[in-house]
Parts: structure tokens; sequence; C-alpha cells
């Protein structure tokens, strides 16, 4: 095991000992290839430099008390990245190889995996670029895909503990027939320059309205938007945010618990009727909401006044970590086990 702190880990870059890539070239895959290289070496023309060929995916490995390496949902994952891939035309990563690579991934840099109970996970960034030279607007006809991994802490330094975010009406970062749906590089370019803002007016993130009306609660920056009230789960259904897989379980998880679970547009009003709020997706985990600012109309929605996570979010993040942690019976069959 690695002498590192994993307990104060941030999220952010960790070098570690390997990377693996395959690249696509004459129409196919060619064979996965394990690098201790940190640099590429790509074309001046190649397309994800000019036209923003690029798409990623983060997943996260768990260490349980067992000592096994589980990890959530590699599918669903899977799945978008051919999404992904295929909504900017490019070559999509067939399931056996993404799996293949994940898996070699993991298994080569095993020291990485943050030992249980320290709140830390080992963060997967599958990769895809064109690399092929273009300078007319084209897709390119070479691909590689890479996947690198590296330990992390809570995407919030305040961990689960409630964040402050701001509504953001000045900023798209994704049009309602565009890329937002897919995880694709220019929506996180779009929007950086509004979480700048955001955190150096000493808000955690953002929260992105819907793009035609302004009128619909969409997403946050990096994760998903929920709200509950009478026993119900509340989430964004909008064509411009992502399809969060954490979303998706916390959805499964809301009914397991006898929850009802609304997927609808959610009027900004909304915010005001709502008795805990949050945030949630694969680096974000759930990250409580505890305030809510809207600058245009001068107003403040507040939650979790005693300063901690609501009873429900608290439910459902220890629930969900429990799954991913090997604690509890993996009804679902939501864990892959590294073997
Ligand atoms: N929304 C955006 C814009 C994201 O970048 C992410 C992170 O992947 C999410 C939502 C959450 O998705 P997931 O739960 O699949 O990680
Ligand atoms: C994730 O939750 O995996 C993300 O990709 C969010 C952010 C780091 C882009």
């Amino acid at each position: 095991m690695e002498n590192i702190d994993w307990k104060s880990l941030p999220f952010g870059y960790f070098k570690t000992d390997y990377n693996v890539r395959s690249y696509w070239k004459n129409g196919e895959w060619g064979d996965l290839e394990i690098s201790s290289s940190e640099y590429i070496n790509i074309h001046i023309a190649a397309t994800c430099l000019h036209y923003g060929q690029e798409a990623f995916e983060g997943m996260k490995a768990f260490r349980g008390k067992d000592g096994k390496i589980r990890i959530f949902r590699w599918k669903e994952n899977a799945k978008r990245f051919r999404r992904s891939a295929a909504g900017i035309m490019m070559a999509e990563v067939p399931d056996e190889l993404f799996l293949e690579a994940i898996k070699t991934v993991v298994k080569s840099n095993e020291k990485f995996v943050p030992p249980y109970g320290n709140g830390a996970a080992l963060y997967i960034r599958p990769l895809l670029i064109g690399t092929g030279a273009q300078v007319g607007i084209s897709p390119a006809k070479e691909y590689l895909f890479i996947v690198f991994v590296g330990p992390v802490g809570p995407y919030f330094k305040e961990g689960f503990k409630p964040v402050s975010i701001h509504l953001v009406r000045d900023f798209d970062r994704a049009a309602p027939l565009g890329t937002g749906h897919i995880k694709v590089g220019g929506n996180y370019a779009a929007s950086l320059l509004p979480a700048d803002i955001a955190k150096r007016e000493g808000f955690a993130s953002v929260l992105f309205l819907d793009a035609k009306e302004k009128k619909f609660i969409d997403e946050a920056g990096p994760a998903n938007f929920f709200g509950i009230k009478d026993n119900t789960y509340i989430t964004p259904d909008s064509s411009s945010i992502l399809a969060s897989i954490t979303n998706m379980s916390l959805r499964t998880l809301a009914e397991e618990m006898g929850m009802k679970v609304e997927q609808r547009p959610v009027p900004i009003e909304e915010l005001e009727t709502f008795d805990e709020v949050g945030a949630c997706g694969t680096a974000a985990v759930i990250s409580p909401i505890g305030k809510i600012y809207d600058r245009e109309k001068d107003k403040v929605y507040e939650y979790c006044k005693d300063g901690k996570a609501g009873p429900v979010s608290t439910k459902l993040y220890k629930k969900l970590l429990a799954i991913q942690e090997g604690e509890v019976k993996d009804v679902n069959g939501w864990n892959y086990v590294i073997e």
C-alpha cells in the first residue's frame, strides 16, 4: 500500500503507475496497451484539439471491508460513453474493450485503491479523443481511447456537508438540442467561467437553468439536482442535462425506501417548497445544498438551517455508499468485483 494520506485527499489529478490505451485505425480498435507515460503524442491537426471531438466518463472503484475492489455500474458508463461518441461522430468503444481497460488499469494500480473507511475512492477516467488530422470540419478517421485512474476524496471540500450554490441566469452550459445530454468536453468548457465567478464569490458550484425559457432547474456544473418533499424524490427532466448514473441509482433507492419518484421539469419557484435539495454524481456522490442564491431576483433559498444534511439525503447517501463498499446486499447487481 502506498504511503498516502488517504483521509485528506482532494478531488484532483494524482499520478499513478499506469494508464491504458487503445488506438482506432482503419475502422478497428487495436490491442489494449499499458503505458507508464502521462503524455500522449498527437497530430497538431487532431480533431480533439480543433473541433472538440472529445468525450469522457467518470467512475469509481471502492475497496470494501472485505478487501475486495468493486466498480459501480460500469455497464451504464460504457453505454453512456458510446452515446457520447455517437453524438459527436467518434468511433464507439465496445463494452468488452471498455471493461478490459477498466479491469487492467485498476489492477495495475491496485496500490492506489484507497483502503476501506477513509471516504476516498479510486476515480476512473475513461477518455476518447479524435486524433486524426482534419482542417475542414469533419470527424477524424483515427481515435484514441485512454483510461487513467487516481485516488480521490470528496469533490466539494465540504464533503457531506451543505454547500452554497449560485443560480446562474447569465450563462448556459448547453442548448436544449445541443450536447448537454452527453459527456463531451465542450459542455464543461462552457461551464468554466460561470463556475469561476461563483467560486470567487464563495459558492461551491453553480446551478444552471433550462437554456430556452430560464424557468426550470437544469443541473449543477458537475452533478444532477434533486429535491425532497412529501416523501417524494423529485429531479429535473430536461434534454440538456446529463443522465446521471448516481441519480438513476438514487431514484431506485428512493423507491425501495417507499418514496415516490418524479422526474419532470422543476420550476424555479418550486425551490421554495423543498425540505431538502442536493447535487448528485460520481464525484459529488450526494452533496447536500444548504443555500441557493438567485442574484437577479435577490433571493436566497435556504435548507439545512442546522448546518447538517437533511434526513432523507443522509439516508440515501449512506445506503448508496454501503452498496458501493459492499456492506449491504447488492440486490440490483450494480457492483462488479475485480478479481
Ligand atoms: N451532470 C454532469 C454535468 C456531470 O458532469 C456529472 C458527472 O459525471 C453528473 C451530472 C453525474 O453523473 P454520474 O452520476 O453518472 O456521475
Ligand atoms: C463525475 O462525477 O465523474 C464527473 O465527471 C464530474 C466532474 C469531475 C466532471
